[in-house]
């Protein structure tokens, strides 16, 4: 397994849109491992294929808290097919967003259907911070960020920030 990196905001990598995966082969799965290794060593509790520099339907999840054991989730093509009509307010970070917070609200409930570590076809119904990790990750694969959600000017002040803090450290 390795380490990836990860690419943070501004960056037009993250734009991209993912493509589905044909066959959940060994090269998916060991794209997947490294994912999951990159994501817990970051730390996070979820990834993106697209963060990591791979546009592929690719997700991994885990939501256990640090004294539970780890439950890792690999979803490959995910596809929510149902929503609660109730939305929930969370406060999100991203990987790609280093440092940067903001509360967003999101259906609170979903059920996504997806192809397992192994390629078999999964239904999950998922509420909490399970539901609005998937629903974040998913956005990753259609090329947008959660700060795409706020307003232009909040956008745009996270963006710069994060634009300033990388410049100074190319200049360190
Ligand atoms: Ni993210």
């Amino acid at each position: 397994m390795a380490i990836l990196h990860i690419i943070t905001a501004p960056d037009r990598r993250l734009k991209v849109k993912s493509k589905p995966v044909e066959a959940v082969d060994d090269a998916i799965r060991r794209v997947l491992d490294d994912m999951l290794e990159t994501m817990y060593q970051a730390p996070g509790i979820g990834l993106s294929g697209v963060q990591v520099g791979v546009p592929k339907c690719l997700i991994t999840v885990d939501v256990s808290r640090d004294d539970e054991e780890d439950a890792p989730l690999f979803l490959v093509n995910p596809e929510i097919v149902a929503y609660s009509e109730e939305l929930e307010t969370y406060n999100e970070g991203c990987l790609s967003l280093p440092d940067q917070f903001a509360d967003l609200e999101r259906p609170g409930e979903i059920t996504v259907q997806y192809l397992d570590y192994h390629g078999a076809p999964q239904q999950l119904r998922a509420d909490g911070l399970l539901s609005r990790c998937i629903q974040h990750e998913m956005d990753h694969l259609k090329g947008r960020l959660f700060v795409d959600h706020l307003s232009a000017v909040k956008r745009g002040m996270i963006l710069r920030k994060l634009e300033k803090i990388r410049r100074q450290k190319v200049s360190a």
